[in-house]
């Protein structure tokens, strides 16, 4: 099986949808429930200036997405790029995450000159804190409450890579 990362495209919005769609990646985030087709239509047929999109594939099915968010009308933080991503559910744990942090870290480093990336995660998050360790995201603090998640609050940490 190969993964392949490529850019978003438009006509992806089902797919995306269908990956924030789960309950393990709905929890992992900052999605509701019930995900409308129409608004992921919208959010991917108008990327904010600054956002790179990736989505993780096999063959032609799209299993995973990453938003690499950078601020190029922001002086002062021109140098940092924010994630968010996810998996869907019955692909989690095969590699796609690691190859679309991969291919966000490359870009990063290689093509747009970012020092900083950060993500906020959750600190029950066990898989997902491994990832990031794994490319080097440090832990630099706790936010307490951060967000309401399935009837309660959760905190998050703030995790951070500095080139
Ligand atoms: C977190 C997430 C992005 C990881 O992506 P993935 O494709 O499942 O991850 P990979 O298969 O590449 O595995 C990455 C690492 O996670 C860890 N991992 C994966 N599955 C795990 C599990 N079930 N338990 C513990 N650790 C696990 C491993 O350390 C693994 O690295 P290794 O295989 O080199 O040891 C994915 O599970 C996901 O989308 N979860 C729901 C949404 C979410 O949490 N998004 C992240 C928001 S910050």
């Amino acid at each position: 099986m190969t993964i392949v990362v490529r850019r978003t495209e438009p006509g992806d919005y089902e797919a995306v949808r269908l990956v924030f769609s789960g309950p393990n990646a709905i929890r992992g985030t900052l999605q509701l429930p019930f995900p409308s087709a129409e608004l992921w239509r919208k959010r991917l047929a108008e990327p904010g200036e600054g956002l790179f999109s990736l989505v993780a594939c096999v063959d032609t099915e799209v299993i995973g997405q990453l938003g690499l968010h950078t601020f190029p009308q922001s002086p002062r933080r021109k140098h940092v790029g924010q994630l968010g991503m996810g998996v869907r559910d019955d692909w989690q744990g095969k590699g796609a995450g690691t190859a679309l942090v991969q291919a966000a870290v490359d870009l990063a480093d290689k093509w747009l000159n970012l020092e900083r990336l950060e993500l906020d995660v959750y600190t029950d998050n066990e898989p997902a804190v491994r990832l990031y360790n794994k490319f080097g995201f440090v832990i630099e603090g706790t936010l307490a409450r951060f967000a309401f998640r399935d009837g309660r609050y959760a905190d998050v940490y703030a995790m951070a890579r500095l080139r």
